[in-house]
């Protein structure tokens, strides 16, 4: 069995940060989310996994390399342009072969991982088999309808009117079968191809199409809420410990961590939080649900709910909520006497002052 990991597409709903950097690089809890799923890829015991990359492809190449950190042999699978999910299938025909394979979407996060949903699918061997999720509102995600033998009957794209509250989870177990359906279908108003319709197709066919409904945390990394909530809930769960230079007058509360050689003074950090390497923090109150990445600065500042990438600086900034902060940002008092806020922000930036 292998993986085909999709990490490239546009990320528009995480601009400006992915005009940059690609959006499977945004650090949860100051490891980049594309990792996580990596692990759990090695971790079902899964060696052989394709890469599919786009624009940002020198990115993910540096930050993965061969893959063999992971205990895994990456091969990368270069997708002109972003043609949509079942698109990545279609291109990656020759590394897949006509093994089976578990697609994961690279922004996508799994608390849990996918070792049951795998082994499962090897035993059973169906077509197909998709993973879901129970949600009060699944109107923004693709939705399952299931037969009372557990069968899927339908999958429809963002309805309107759900016939079900079953989400679909951005993992899919397919055997070669996939092959034909993505050379079947024809793209969609979007102008994607889409696996929803590559699966419909099998269903149409009447093929064998499986679920598992897991009970786990799921997110879809796509946009900066769901990116603050999967940091909080990492964040929980961290290692506490302090590696840096803490002084007499901090105070440090709760399950934080201090990566390697950062300098703090006269501050107060209430966990779950985290501060990577080299990072400076003084006179600032960092609260629960923080993750400063390396190599940053806080200097009288208060900042909670937030990720920080790194490089970044933040002085006299009373106070940051709720916030994506991208790399080599610089958050700088305005000089004394304004009342103006001074701005110099690039395509799609966005910023809440409050009124
Ligand atoms: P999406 O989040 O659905 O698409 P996107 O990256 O284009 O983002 P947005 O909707 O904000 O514009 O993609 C899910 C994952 O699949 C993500 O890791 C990107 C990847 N992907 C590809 O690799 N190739 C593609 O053609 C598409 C559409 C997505």
């Amino acid at each position: 069995m292998k993986a085909l990991v999709l990490a490239g597409g546009t990320g528009t709903r995480l601009r400006p940060i992915t005009h940059t950097s690609a959006k499977q690089l945004v650090p949860v809890a100051n490891k980049p989310v594309l990792f996580y799923g990596l692990e759990a890829i090695a971790e079902s015991g899964i060696t052989e996994v394709g890469v599919v990359v786009g624009d940002t492809a020198d990115e993910i190449r540096g930050a993965v390399g061969d893959g063999s950190r992971f205990g895994i042999e990456v091969t990368y699978i270069s997708q002109g342009a972003p043609l949509g999910l079942a698109h990545a299938v279609l291109i990656a025909r020759d590394f897949l072969g006509d093994d089976d394979f578990v697609m994961y979407l690279g922004d996508n996060f799994i608390v849990g991982g996918i070792t049951d949903p795998v082994a499962d699918f090897q035993s059973g061997r169906p077509d197909a088999s998709i993973l879901l999720t129970r949600m009060p509102d699944p109107r923004s995600f693709g939705v399952a309808e299931l037969d009372s033998g557990g069968q899927v009957v339908s999958l429809t794209e963002k309805p309107e009117f759900p016939k079900s509250d079953l989400a679909l989870v951005g993992v899919y177990l397919f055997t070669p079968a996939i092959h034909d359906a993505v050379r079947a279908i024809t793209p969609s108003q979007r102008g994607e191809l889409e696996i929803t319709h590559a699966v419909q197709w099998l269903i149409d066919q009447r093929r064998d199409v499986r679920s598992t409904t897991i009970s786990g945390y799921w997110k879809d990394t796509g946009n900066v809420t769901d990116m603050l909530e999967v940091n909080r809930s990492v964040l929980e769960g961290i290692e506490p410990g302090v590696e840096g230079t803490v002084d007499d007058s901090t105070e440090i509360i709760g399950r934080v961590r201090i990566e390697k050689g950062p300098r703090i003074s006269s501050s107060r950090i209430v966990g779950p939080a985290i501060i990577g390497a080299s990072t400076v923090v003084r006179d600032s109150y960092i609260g629960p649900f923080t993750s400063i990445s390396e190599n940053s600065r806080i200097e009288d500042s208060e900042i909670e709910y937030s990720i920080v990438l790194r490089d970044s600086a933040l002085v006299g900034a009373r106070r940051v909520d709720a916030s994506l902060i991208g790399r080599g940002v610089r958050v700088l008092p305005a000089p004394r006497n304004s009342f103006a806020h001074r701005l110099v922000l690039g395509d799609h930036s966005e910023v809440q002052i409050p009124s």
